[in-house]
């Protein structure tokens, strides 16, 4: 599990970053998800991943869109994030750094699942297909971790395989800082799952710390934001949230979503949110 993952960084002194990473790269292996292995086809019948990860310390982020062949595109975000002085990157310019960077390519069947094949051959035709009524209804999202780390360090980190039968070169919301992912150690850390053209449009992860600025609790900040995402832009999602002090809040609007929490205690609390 992910959180268990993450958590064991933590708990032997690693910092927030390290332990997002380490999350969120266990998620990118289980087939369970949509991200990396497991992830949506595309129109194409390709795999293309987007991924970003965010430090609060120094607000630095580092991300990379419509990236083929790579299992845990939340490390290379990652090395784009310490490695240059850009932050997103993309095609391949994003593919010419990788291999620079040494990074594994794997073929594309290794990020495929007889289930998203079965998805994509049936949607494939079906006419009128819009990807948000995918959010209302199907549990296997994207992936992400928020983390506090004994220094009072936050961190945030998504990944994504995007929405099923998306256009070749459609980027969502996660490696869009502020939208899918965000983390500043003066408010709070967010990581979205859900349909991304929504959560851009609301500007969702920092939408969710402004609400946290206003003085709402982080159950209730993560509340507004999704609720206001449905309300303005009819926007099908959910969210993540650990403040400074180590408040949680998650929240969502679609039908299920999984998730799984621990704290000083080292207890893990996780279930599929109904
Ligand atoms: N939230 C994932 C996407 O829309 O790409």
């Amino acid at each position: 599990m992910g959180c268990r993952v993450g958590l064991e960084v933590l708990q032997s002194g690693g910092p927030a970053l390290d332990a997002v990473e380490a999350a969120v790269r266990q998620l990118e292996a289980d087939p369970t998800f949509d991200a990396g292995c497991g992830s949506f086809l595309n129109e194409d019948g390709e795999v293309e991943l987007d991924a970003s990860i965010m430090d609060g310390a120094k607000l630095k982020a580092g991300a990379v869109a419509a990236v083929r062949r790579l299992l845990h595109p939340v490390t290379f975000a990652r090395k784009i994030m310490e490695k240059t002085d850009h932050l997103l990157l993309v095609g391949t310019g994003a593919e010419k750094f990788a291999r620079k960077m040494g990074t594994k390519f794997c073929p594309t069947t290794a990020l495929l699942t007889g289930r998203e094949l079965g998805l994509w051959k049936k949607l494939r035709k079906k006419k009128g297909f819009h990807a948000k009524t995918v959010f209302s209804g199907h549990p296997k999202g994207t992936v992400g971790a928020v983390a506090l780390d004994s220094w009072g360090n936050l961190a945030a980190a998504t990944s994504t395989g995007g929405t099923p039968r998306k256009m070749a070169g459609r980027v969502g919301d996660t490696p869009v800082i502020g939208a899918g992912t965000y983390a500043d150690n003066t408010l709070g850390a967010v990581s979205c799952t859900g349909w991304g053209e929504g959560i851009i449009r609301i500007g969702l992860a920092r939408r969710v710390l402004s609400y946290l600025e206003g003085g709402a609790s982080a159950r209730v900040a993560v509340k507004r934001a999704v609720e206001e995402m449905r309300r303005r832009v009819d926007g099908y999602g959910g969210a993540i949230l650990v403040t400074p002090k180590g408040q949680i809040g998650l929240y969502h609007n679609t039908p299920r979503m999984a998730f799984a929490y621990s704290d000083k205690t080292g207890d893990v609390k996780a279930g599929i949110k109904i």
